[in-house]
């Protein structure tokens, strides 16, 4: 794994050189839709967000300076929903995904106005897997072990990128979207020169799996659990 990450630079973990820790198991896939299937998604999603006006702080605190959007994969035009599909495949592997929620649009604000807080997503809500699709702008996601903080891992989450935190990352790790792309370890900011430090508009679109009837007891679930505001899990 580590070659790989040496690599591509787009994840970077604070145990490199080591300290006896490996990252979570981790998916990170550059370039999923193209530039043009990025600018169709935008201009779906663009006016129903627009619609909206930013929020300052989410209902549990955990997100700053955002508008968002839940939509199921048919309301997509079918363009859009050929792009997302693959997107799926990508998260999901080949063949039918899980049932899943509605897609989660989520718009971050431009600059340090739009971030959010470390957090577990909330366990009682949906399944093992959180895949989310970066649009627009390039954002830097941190990951912070919930007991052992000084484990940290950065994902440069470039635009038209795909994330997917499952099992040990969704469940034992915090995640968080920092303000300021500055954050992603400056020594590994090649490539990032070239843009503008502060953050751009972001969407993301984000897919979660149904919960489970098993899965709130589950071994991930003993371990973390509710989100506070704080960032804390309990
Ligand atoms: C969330 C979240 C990350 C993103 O909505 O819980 O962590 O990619 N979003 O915007
Ligand atoms: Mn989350």
């Amino acid at each position: 794994m580590s070659s790989r990450l040496a690599a591509n630079r787009l994840i970077v973990s604070s145990g490199h050189g080591g300290r006896g820790w490996l990252p979570p198991p981790l998916t990170l896939l550059a370039d999923v839709v193209t530039p043009a299937e990025e600018a169709r998604l935008a201009a779906q999603l663009d006016p129903p967000l627009r619609r909206r006006k930013y929020q300052r702080a989410h209902f549990d605190g955990v997100i700053e300076g955002y508008r968002e959007l839940e939509r199921p994969l048919g309301w997509f035009e079918p363009a859009n929903r050929a792009a997302l599909g693959r997107v799926l495949a990508a998260a999901f592997g080949p063949g039918p995904p899980p049932p899943l929620l509605p897609a989660h649009i989520l718009e971050l604000a431009p600059g340090a106005e739009g971030f959010i807080r470390p957090h577990v997503d909330h366990v009682g809500a949906s399944g093992r897997t959180v895949a989310g699709l970066s649009l627009l702008s390039d954002a830097v996601m941190q990951l912070t072990h919930a007991q052992e903080p000084e484990r940290t891992v950065w994902l440069l989450l470039r635009a038209r990128s795909l994330y997917v935190l499952a099992g040990e990352a969704r469940y034992e790790w915090r995640h968080e979207i920092l303000p300021d792309l500055r954050l992603f370890p400056r020594a590994l900011r090649t490539g990032l020169h070239d843009r503008a430090d502060d953050k751009a508009r972001r969407i993301a679109v984000v897919f979660r799996d149904e919960l489970h009837a098993a899965e709130p007891s589950g071994p991930g679930a003993r371990r973390a659990g509710a989100i506070l505001a704080d960032g804390s899990v309990v």
